[in-house]
């Protein structure tokens, strides 16, 4: 049996590009970039480059780039690096209630810290209202962290109009990018963002590597010491091979975007279609029309999350859930219980379907109908 893989939310595979791009760096081009001779400066000139390509991927100025381990840590750095630079100015953060665990975690730290957090809500669609942003803006607010897309829905959050509504506040606007990058056209100096974080590894880049854009003047306390790389921001020297396929990774992307928004879009429908053709009930969680076309995620009524993923392993069918089971009970997604009351049973019933390079129409409808032998077998 072949396994099918429909979980590009977590992770894609590498490109055999981005894989052949990365070879001569971990050989030949070995220099450190800080060092002034030969070898440095020739592993200088690769750092350079894909700093650029990665600027202009979201139409930024090179030198507004900050190369991180990944997502995880663009999100610490731009939450922990702005509160703490900026306190004189206020500390009251807003955020949303349904981030990703690298900003939910995060803003709980500061408010260990001392600062204060205010969580927006989200409706059953999964969007937040900007004017309840605007209600939570007090002149102690120092920094706005909305995300463009959640992970585990594909809902796109309305960031023009949280931009716009903060364009005359002094609190920086940070969106976590990371499952927008790459699919959505992201023009960060027209949208008024001040801070973005970008992960390589949902673009078929490598694992471990990612980028902060700060714009230019922003204050940014560093989270390590000891170096003057990343212009201080992110002392240490950078993962090179990690940064240039994240380069390739991103060229890749950049140049067939819309032509991937319409493949994943027509997955995305040839899924729920056969699904339906099956005779299994669903609904969709979040709003198809507001969401992006990589990622979908299903209620099953009368089933339960835990017996869904085991059987959709064993039938080789990989998808996955923003559940957490821990010892041995299942904590429930914080996204769909933002979204929902208390005891809705989509939160305990829900999957995330999401589409990438793996994918093909025949091993889209083939997932369709082994997901939908499950759900039958556990509903009868
Ligand atoms: C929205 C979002 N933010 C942050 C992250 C963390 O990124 P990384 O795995 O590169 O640390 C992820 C990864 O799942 C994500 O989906």
């Amino acid at each position: 049996m072949d396994h099918i893989y429909l979980d590009h939310a977590a992770t894609t595979p590498m490109d055999p590009q981005v894989a052949e791009a990365m070879q001569p760096v971990m050989t030949t081009v070995f220099g450190n970039p800080s060092s002034v001779h030969r070898f440095g400066r020739k592993a200088r000139q690769y750092l350079d480059e894909a700093r650029r390509s990665m600027a202009k991927s979201i139409q930024a100025d090179e030198k507004e780039i900050v190369f991180t381990s990944g997502g995880t840590e663009a999100d610490n750095l731009a939450l922990i690096g702005t509160s703490l630079a900026n306190q004189a100015k206020g500390n009251h953060i807003i955020t949303t209630a349904q981030e990703h665990h690298a900003v939910l975690d995060t803003a709980a730290y500061l408010e260990q810290l001392g600062f204060s957090v205010t969580y927006l809500s989200v409706d059953e669609t999964g969007r937040i209202n900007p004017d309840e942003l605007k209600a939570a803006l007090t002149p102690e607010t120092i920094l706005v962290s909305i995300m463009y897309v959640n992970n585990e829905t594909g809902v796109i959050q309305p960031i023009e109009a949280a931009a716009e509504i903060l364009s005359d506040h002094q609190a920086y606007f940070h969106t976590d990018a990371v499952q927008a990058f790459g699919l959505i056209d992201i023009d960060v100096n027209q949208t008024g963002i001040d801070l973005l974080s970008a992960s390589s590894h949902k673009i078929n880049g490598p694992k471990g590597v990612g980028f902060l854009y700060a714009a230019d003047g922003i204050k940014l306390e560093a989270r390590q010491h000891g170096g003057e790389q990343e212009r201080q921001h992110r002392p240490g020297t950078e993962n090179m091979a990690g940064v240039v396929g994240f380069q390739t990774a991103v060229e890749l992307v950049m140049a067939n975007k819309a032509e991937r928004r319409g493949k994943y879009s027509q997955f995305r429908e040839q899924f729920m279609e056969r699904l339906t053709a099956d005779g299994i009930t669903y609904t969709v969680n979040g709003k198809l029309d507001d969401s992006i076309a990589s990622i979908v995620n299903l209620s099953f009524p009368g089933t339960g999350v835990e017996s869904l993923l085991t059987n959709f392993d064993l039938e080789g069918v990989a998808a996955s859930s923003g559940s957490a089971c821990t010892a041995g009970s299942i904590e429930p997604s914080h996204v769909l219980a933002a979204m929902y009351q208390d005891n809705d049973e989509r939160i305990m019933n829900s999957i995330r379907f999401s589409f990438g390079s793996f994918n093909t129409t025949e091993n889209v409808i083939e997932a369709a109908d082994r997901v939908a032998k499950i759900v039958k077998r556990l509903t009868s």
